[in-house]
């Protein structure tokens, strides 16, 4: 059991006591609260119907209600369909909009698509392709729904949509306490886990969760790292960029964005804005998953694993974490406390492949970082998931470049290195002939592109 979680729901305090610590906000919300307007499509983060908007001192959010457990939302704002439109039953003028233009016909995926723009509306967002990449439907077609997006733009955010701003920090929904599953440090975190190292850890529950909802597994003990704000600081000096385990792929866009926009372009297709508000940077190394997305971008730009246990903290390069497949070099009671990268003139490029463009996990992930000085490669860092049962280098392959003239031939010559390299499998999302030819043909992509010719088909346009 947990204790008390206290938080805004819709402009008013509420309290819920001692809920079991993986009961989700959208099973509450729907039968404790009867607030049935947000729906349950898939229970695991990819339908969007049950998008709610949550707002902390970072600002308003959309998330997933599926895949959030309680104690995540302890001392947060969380507005519903129901709370979007005005106290005084007025519409959102997104809602006015969708019924206006007809962007809405079952229904069912409406109070999500509805959350999502209403976020988009209150910061002024208008890529809607990307706000609504998380938010699906079957019957109306999107056409209807962006127009209204687009109807509903110039009107003023209702005064309603403001007041969860200002309800962060109210006394009256303040988290009460902190029990020892619900650290607000990294030095809590490292004694109650050194205490409790068969614990689960819980960062932004986008794995977790499907633990919970989809394997029905009962997890117990947990802890929550969402209140330790140091693990969520971003520190930048003149060598390196340094990412806290639990900043969100959404905060650490921005700060790639200028940097290595390669990746900023690749994160962008991580799933969706929901699932890259919640899940971490350290969720998306710790669970070891060999079609990962950040892992082999990070390998390629040499970044430094930083791992703590109790008061000891070592630190090695990421590749050398990932031992084999579900098996990583971490010590019971050992967590990832942050990962930095050096800085570096930007030579990377990350491909992604996948069988949608938006909210899809990657058949095969290529991370390319290849130096070259007067015509001669004189570095090489190339990392691939969905090739192996871990993220990995292709170290063959580097061997090939370095020292060699950049020109076709020797990108041909390396190219044929790769089946020394990987072994990859064929399962459901891509066959392993498939990987093997697209890994090695996104070399040919990457020397395609530094001799400025045009590779990317969704930017030619008639
Ligand atoms: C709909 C959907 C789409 C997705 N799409 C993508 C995608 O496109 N690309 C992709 O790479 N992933 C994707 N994922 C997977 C997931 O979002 C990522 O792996 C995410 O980064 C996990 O981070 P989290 O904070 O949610 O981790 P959690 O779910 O909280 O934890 C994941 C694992 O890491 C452990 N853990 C978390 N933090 C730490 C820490 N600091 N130290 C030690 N262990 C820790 C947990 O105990 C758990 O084993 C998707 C998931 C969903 C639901
Ligand atoms: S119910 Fe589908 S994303 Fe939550
Ligand atoms: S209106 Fe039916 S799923 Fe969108």
């Amino acid at each position: 059991m947990t204790d008390t979680v206290r938080f805004h729901l819709n402009g008013q305090p509420v309290e819920v006591p001692a809920p079991p610590p993986t009961r989700t906000l959208l099973d509450w919300l729907r039968e404790d609260m009867g607030l049935t307007g947000t729906k349950e499509g898939c229970n695991e983060g990819d339908c969007g119907a049950c998008t709610i908007i949550v707002t902390d001192e970072n600002g308003p959010r959309a998330m997933n209600g599926c895949i959030l457990f309680l104690p995540q939302i302890d001392g947060k704002a969380v507005r519903t369909v129901e709370g979007i439109s005005g106290p005084d039953g007025r519409m959102h003028p997104i809602q006015q909009a969708m019924v206006d233009l007809h962007g809405s016909q079952c229904g069912f995926c409406t109070p999500g698509i509805v959350a999502s723009l209403a976020v988009a509306h209150l910061k002024g967002a208008t890529d809607y392709d990307d706000v609504l990449a998380g938010n699906l439907c079957r019957c109306t077609g999107y056409a209807p729904i962006i127009r209204a997006a687009e109807a509903a733009a110039s009107h003023e955010v209702p005064e309603w949509m403001l007041e969860d701003a200002r309800l962060v920090g109210d006394p009256a929904a303040a988290p009460q306490n902190h029990p020892p599953y619900a650290p607000t440090s990294a030095d809590e975190l490292a004694e109650w886990y050194l205490a409790n190292p068969d614990a689960v850890l819980i960062a932004g529950a986008t794995d977790v969760g499907l633990w919970v909802t989809k394997a029905l597994r009962h997890l117990d003990p947990v802890a929550f790292l969402s209140g330790c704000d140091d693990l969520k600081q971003i520190t930048s000096t003149e060598d390196e960029i340094r990412f806290g385990a639990m900043v969100s792929f959404t905060d650490m866009m921005p700060v790639i964005a200028p940097l290595h926009p390669s990746l900023d372009e690749m994160l962008r297709r991580f799933s969706s804005v929901q699932v890259r508000n919640a899940a971490t940077v350290g969720g998306n190394i710790a669970n070891g998953s060999p079609i990962g997305d950040s892992p082999p971008a990070l390998i390629a730009l040499e970044a430094t694993l930083h791992l703590r246990k109790g008061e000891a903290r070592r630190s090695l390069p990421l590749e050398e974490f990932f031992l084999d497949y579900g098996k990583q070099d971490r010590e019971t009671g050992e967590f990832v406390e942050a990962v930095s990268i050096p800085r570096q003139t930007d030579r990377l490029r990350c491909y992604k492949l996948s069988k949608r463009f938006d909210q899809d996990i990657s058949a095969v992930c290529g991370c390319l970082n290849i130096t070259v000085e007067n015509g001669t490669v004189t570095a090489a860092r190339i990392a691939y998931g969905g090739m192996a049962g871990i993220p990995k280098r292709a170290t063959n392959v580097e061997a090939a470049l370095i020292g060699q003239a950049w020109t076709e031939a020797t990108v041909r010559e390396a190219m044929a290195r790769y089946g020394d390299d990987f072994t990859p499998m064929s399962d459901m999302r891509a066959s392993a002939h498939y990987r093997l030819t697209t890994a090695a043909n996104m070399l040919m992509r990457y020397f395609h592109e530094d001799q400025g010719v045009a590779t990317n088909v969704l930017e030619v346009s008639a």
